[in-house]
């Protein structure tokens, strides 16, 4: 008999979660009864062996798939390659540490088609996180979530009461077409898509209880919350400005200002001015290398031996930014001894080159 296909894909982003494969897809098997489904784990190359995990149930059950993929990373990505590896009419995503439970997958799919929407989000429950130690939420996560969601919908105007939720279930249709204008990077998926929608999606919500984490621990951190803004800022610009070239320009306006704040240090040092501004501008330099390799390019971040090899092709390429650069900000400072016109002008330009021509050597793909 011909295996009938599945009406719903489950993607479930992974990044050692090995400990809780087991437990999911039989809480999944358990809630779903009933309903045609597949579970689809998009693993980043985990050390715990996630995938072998997922595997091993794949071999006693054709609804478990499991993609590894290497070299990549970001949460986002994931589960965009994983929604597009589905060729069911409706995909639901959910985190892979039980903090998505299984149970409300059920009433989003009835929401889903029998209110004719074409997206149900699952939303965290109002005032459930207060105060416990072992709450799902810490104070901290909870005040950004707030800052995150206010900021979405007075900027973006996405109406959503929890547009940083990472469960939700959507017409495999609309994910498509939103396809080719998202970003890999980050946790904010659901807003990109909202944001980048050509059409108001028809969205309902439905409210369920956030829990804490089963095993391992969360990935969320200060460079998710900053590529949170650099998206905000991306779509508020209509894509003009892609995330990373923002990500880049916070990195260099602080490299401007480090440039600025060790040439005044120097001058009132009494150093010479050439020296000054060449000191200054080194130091930012590596500064700039740093933050790019942590932030801005993240997902292709050098480490150990590959860091040292990208600081002196980044080096060399700024090589020749400072010449421009001190040359640049003498010359002005000689017809005029405004220090910090000379000193902004001759890391502007560093910089713009710094940007295109390290994208292209040091972080290229
Ligand atoms: N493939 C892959 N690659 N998976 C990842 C990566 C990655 O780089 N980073 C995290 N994950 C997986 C985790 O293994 C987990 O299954 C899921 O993505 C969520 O990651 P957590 O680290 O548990 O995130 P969280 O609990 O702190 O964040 C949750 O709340 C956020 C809003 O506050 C998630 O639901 C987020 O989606 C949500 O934005
Ligand atoms: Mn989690």
């Amino acid at each position: 008999m011909e295996p009938l296909p599945a009406e719903l894909s489950i993607i479930i982003p992974t990044r050692n979660e090995r400990g809780n494969i087991e437990p999911i897809v039989a809480r999944l098997t358990r809630a779903l009864q009933g309903i045609r489904w597949e579970v689809i784990f998009v693993d980043d190359d985990s050390q715990d062996g996630t995938i072998a995990a997922v595997r091993e149930i794949a071999r006693r059950d054709p609804r478990i798939r499991g993609i590894r993929r290497i070299k990549r990373r970001g949460l986002a990505g994931a589960v965009i390659e994983g929604m597009l590896s589905s060729s069911a009419p409706l995909v639901a995503v959910m985190d892979g540490d039980l903090q998505h439970d299984p149970a409300v997958l059920p009433r989003m799919l009835q929401m889903l088609k029998g209110e004719d929407a074409d997206l149900v989000v699952a939303t965290r429950q109002a005032g459930e996180s207060t105060g416990e130690a072992d709450a799902a939420l810490s104070p901290d996560r909870q005040r950004f979530s707030d800052l995150a969601n206010s900021l979405a919908r007075r900027l973006l105007h996405v109406e959503l009461s929890d547009p940083m939720s990472g469960f939700f279930m959507i017409r495999r249709g609309v994910v498509e077409q939103v396809a080719p204008r998202l970003s890999n990077q980050g946790f904010k998926i659901l807003l990109d898509i909202v944001a980048s929608a050509p059409r108001d999606l028809r969205i309902r919500e439905c409210e369920y209880q956030f829990a804490p984490r089963l095993a391992g621990e969360s990935k969320l951190d200060l460079v998710v919350s900053l590529e949170y803004l650099g998206l905000l800022l991306a779509k508020l610009t209509d894509d003009r400005l892609p995330v990373r070239f923002i990500m880049f320009g916070l990195v260099g306006g602080s490299g401007v200002a480090i440039n600025i704040v060790a040439l005044w240090g120097l001058l009132s040092a009494g150093m010479q001015f050439a020296l000054a501004q060449f000191s200054a501008t080194m130091l930012a330099m590596l500064s700039n290398y740093l933050l790019n390799n942590a932030l801005t390019y993240r997902d292709r971040r050098r480490h150990g031996w590959r860091l040292l090899t990208g600081f002196a092709s980044f080096a060399m390429i700024c090589g020749v930014g400072v010449v421009a650069n001190v040359g640049l900000a003498t010359l002005i400072y000689q017809w005029d001894t405004m220090w910090l016109l000379a000193g902004l002008a001759g890391a502007l330009v560093g910089s713009i080159w710094n940007y295109a021509a390290t994208s292209v050597v040091t972080w290229r793909e």
